[in-house]
């Protein structure tokens, strides 16, 4: 498709779209819990509506009046085998956490995927499940999708020191701990969103958070609850970034989740100089905000460490707003954005290079030289949502030629509305 080109002056007021993390896992907390889990916002994109559906097929009853999603929990034991093998579409979040759910059932399922799933690693989780006692394997003996996941109602607790920094791994052995018998440790090897942890209490469960040390008993049995989705600040991230760096900007962000384990972006738009206010909204347990961002002078940084897994999702957009800053920023640590929907060090250095600007791959991030004129190209999203998004931006600065987006229709994976809301911006 033919993108959006040479704005200034954005200016407007926009209802972020609900939380992707949060979401899948309503659903699957809604599931697994007894009784009945509302859910008011969930985020209707393409990968959330794969986990609803996955778990219809799995024998819960899900109901959706176009406001409020109804799930009927039965307990991990009212799940039943699927008749038809499990169809997750582009989502890493609905087969990975899902293995962990599976591998205390009394049956075998198949799950599968797009292209791009059938490439994401799947060792990370399948390690640690077959660990504790299911058995789980990849299609011809790979570790990739198609899988089968063959439960058992004696799961084994673990004792888990985690090799990668993964919320999506994490969870999944918290999905299958909870099933246990015993007690289970799992170490982070770095910290992660913590949505499964924070949901596994509201679900009336017990968890034990000590820094990057989480042990959880099992076996649990959680009740059904009313959840409220908050925004999603890796949907907000695009217009965090388009408000920094398109001239005389100002936009207003409503109802941004803010759980500190997500906003590693604010801190860095924050270091390289942006203007970014926030009013929070929320509470305690439930933190949000509205944020006002607006154009200013940024100076590149250097991003790495701990920081990386609170941004893991906003690197492709930070390297774009990299591109118009003064200076250099270096992206390191970041190695896993090779495992993402697409190797997204080289799906955001080749595009971004085809408009002009000097981006170096590293082997676990990038070098972006700022101060760039951006121009017209033919570009890919790769399939991959955030770099489709990623590029409306980055075409939203270029003053002729024009660009088109190949790809276009994965921007919906996260944020179907996303061309409505660029366009509210006047
Ligand atoms: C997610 C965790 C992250 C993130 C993904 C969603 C989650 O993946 O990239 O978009 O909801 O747990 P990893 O935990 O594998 O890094």
């Amino acid at each position: 498709m033919e993108l959006v080109i040479n704005k200034v002056g954005l200016k407007g007021r926009i209802d972020i779209p609900s939380d992707k993390s949060i979401s899948h896992r309503s659903i699957m907390f809604g599931a697994i819990a007894k009784g009945k889990t509302t859910i008011k916002n969930f985020l209707r994109g393409d990968d959330c509506l794969s986990t609803l559906k996955a778990f219809q097929d799995l024998g819960v009853k899900i109901e959706d009046d176009g406001q409020i999603i109804t799930v009927h929990g039965t307990g991990f034991s009212g799940l039943k085998p699927s008749i038809n093998a499990i169809d997750v579409g582009n989502s890493g979040t609905t087969i990975r956490l899902i293995m962990g759910i599976l591998a205390g059932t009394t049956f075998t399922t198949e799950l599968f995927g797009d292209h791009s799933i059938a490439k994401r690693p799947m060792n990370r989780v399948m390690g640690p499940i077959n660990q504790m006692g299911a058995v789980c394997s990849g299609h011809d003996g790979t570790e990739f999708p198609p899988l089968t996941v063959t439960g058992t109602k004696s799961l084994l607790p673990i004792n888990y020191q985690m090799p990668v920094a993964s919320a999506q791994v994490k969870s999944a052995i918290l999905f299958a701990a909870l099933q246990a018998q015993g007690e289970s440790v799992i170490i982070e090897k770095e910290k992660t969103r913590d949505h499964t942890e924070d949901m596994i209490r509201q679900f009336g469960g017990t968890i034990a958070v000590s820094g990057k040390e989480i042990r959880i008993k099992g076996p649990q049995k959680l009740i059904g609850q009313e959840v409220t989705v908050p925004g999603d600040i890796s949907s907000a991230a695009f217009f965090l970034v388009a408000g920094s760096i398109i001239p005389d900007s100002e936009i207003v962000l409503n109802n941004v989740g803010l759980n500190p384990t997500r906003t590693g972006i604010i801190d860095v738009i924050k270091q390289m100089g942006g203007k970014l206010t926030i009013q929070e909204t929320g509470n305690k347990e439930n933190r949000a905000g509205t944020l006002t961002v607006e154009t200013s002078e940024l100076t590149g940084i250097e991003i790495g460490g701990e920081i990386i897994p609170r941004l893991i999702d906003e690197l492709p957009i930070i390297a774009l707003l990299a591109t118009q800053a003064k200076g250099t920023t270096i992206i390191r640590d970041a190695e896993e954005l090779k495992v993402k929907e697409t190797n997204r060090i080289d799906a955001v250095a080749n595009e971004l290079n085809k408009m002009g600007a000097t981006i170096e791959p590293t082997d676990d991030g990038m070098i972006i030289h700022g101060g760039t004129t951006l121009h017209g190209a033919h570009v890919t999203s790769y399939g991959d949502h955030r770099i489709g998004m990623m590029l409306q931006i980055a075409a939203l600065l270029v003053k002729e030629g024009s660009v088109k987006l190949d790809k276009a229709e994965a921007i919906s994976v996260s944020y179907p509305a996303f061309f409505d809301d660029l366009n509210k911006l006047y």
